[in-house]
């Protein structure tokens, strides 16, 4: 971590006195430390202590004229390569998840393209609150890196999940996150994510229950990374996770054509639930008429992009596929492999339904055989999937 800057967002907790410590710690680490401090955090730990600490002026408020002479909002959340949010409080992470800016550490969050990382601590009904629970989901799904509270006792007399990590545990997290960082400088990703939409005609299409989360983490995490990622999505409602280009299409051969304009690639990960068969759309609203029936639609078979993809002439050096299966997960992934020519196919079983779920349960499948990884959030599955990219690029 030496000479990487944290930009240090410290909230309004009782867990506000632990950010000192963690200052401390990055200090020792060779890490600039720009400390702001909320007006809650202010109640809690004095901007003196913050400042003698971090050896740094603190930033109070979005106001101050002397500040935004010397570095404005706007060049301080551009001048670190981390933001740090410490104690992230629920009330500023409700604040970020809406995108206010009334303050001085809202305006940073909003005014940023830096990688962001909170660490939330609050009491263990606010944690589990459904509002906290869906600001939660919110940042992640916007690329926010959450370090997840501890379980145990808690200054207000309850016990549960809502404590702050131990300042070693806050350290690890960011050492992965700065040792992730770079490891894929200089490649480029190809990755394919969420369902097509086959039109019928103007109004109807055939969809499937894609929900695109494990395809934009894994975008997310090769990006974080330092990949240049090209995203081609099918239609999901997900924000485009930070430092990702994407390209929005609908129907499969859509998917097709931005994949092969997005080549050369050094690694093509293909997540997307690509419709099988499309039917040819009808210029005009299929109608009821009286007598007639429905519509016979009539199927042909849609490209199939992960096996172009495999047997392009510029194939990216490593192909990797996606399966969904029902039953017998290894032997049809294993077959599936084969058979479209990808370098690792990643398998899951999905009679245990994880459409639109945060967790998945994936093998990992290579010529060397499979890895079972257990239940996991999609979010854990794209680091180990991306560190296996690193290691094998
Ligand atoms: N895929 C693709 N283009 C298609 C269909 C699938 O690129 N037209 C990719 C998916 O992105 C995924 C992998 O192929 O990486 C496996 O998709 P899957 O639907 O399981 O494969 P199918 O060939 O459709 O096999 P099945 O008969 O089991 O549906």
């Amino acid at each position: 971590m030496n000479g990487r800057t944290i930009l240090l967002i410290v909230g309004g907790g009782i867990a506000a006195y632990k950010a000192l410590e963690l200052v401390r710690a990055l200090r020792r680490e060779g890490v600039r430390v720009l400390p702001v401090l909320t007006e809650g955090g202010a109640h809690f730990i004095t901007p003196l202590s913050l400042s003698a600490l971090a050896e740094e002026t603190v930033r109070t408020s979005l106001w101050d004229l002397e500040d935004e002479a010397t570095m404005g909002h706007i060049a301080l959340s551009r001048a670190a390569d981390l933001i740090l949010v410490l104690p992230a409080t629920a009330d500023l992470m409700a604040r970020a998840a809406t995108g206010q800016a009334g303050d001085l550490a809202t305006t940073l969050l909003l005014a940023t393209d830096t990688p962001v990382m909170m660490a939330p601590a609050m009491n263990v009904r606010m944690w589990q609150h459904p509002a906290t629970v869906a600001n939660v989901a919110t940042l992640k799904a916007r690329g926010v890196e959450i370090i997840p509270p501890d379980t145990g006792p808690m200054a207000c007399g309850e016990t549960g999940p809502g404590r702050l990590p131990e300042i070693p545990a806050v350290m690890a997290a960011l050492a992965r996150h700065f040792g992730r960082a770079g490891a894929l400088a200089g490649k480029h990703v190809l990755v394919t994510a969420g369902p097509t939409h086959e039109p019928i005609d103007p109004v109807r299409y055939i969809a499937n229950r894609s929900s695109g989360k494990q395809g934009f983490a894994i975008a997310g995490a090769l990006a974080a990374a330092g990949a240049r990622v090209s995203l081609v999505a099918g239609p999901v409602s997900l924000a485009t996770p930070a430092g990702v280009t994407r390209i929005d299409v609908e129907t499969a051969r859509e998917m097709a054509a931005a994949c092969e304009a997005a080549l050369p690639a050094d690694a093509a990960v293909m997540v997307a639930a690509v419709a099988d068969w499309r039917t040819e759309a009808a210029a005009a609203k299929h109608k009821k008429a009286p007598g007639e029936g429905p519509p016979a639609l009539t199927l042909t078979e849609n490209p199939d992009i992960l096996a172009s993809i495999a047997a392009h002439a510029r194939r990216p050096r490593l192909v990797i596929g996606f399966a969904a299966e029902t039953g017998d997960l290894i032997a049809k992934a294993s077959a599936k492999r084969l058979r479209k020519g990808a370098d690792w196919l990643v398998a899951n079983d999905v009679s245990e339904g994880v459409f639109g779920a945060d967790e998945n349960h994936v093998h990992l499948i290579t010529a060397h055989g499979h890895q079972d990884w257990g239940p996991a959030s999609k979010a854990s599955i794209a680091a180990r999937l991306v560190q296996e990219i690193a290691d094998a690029l």
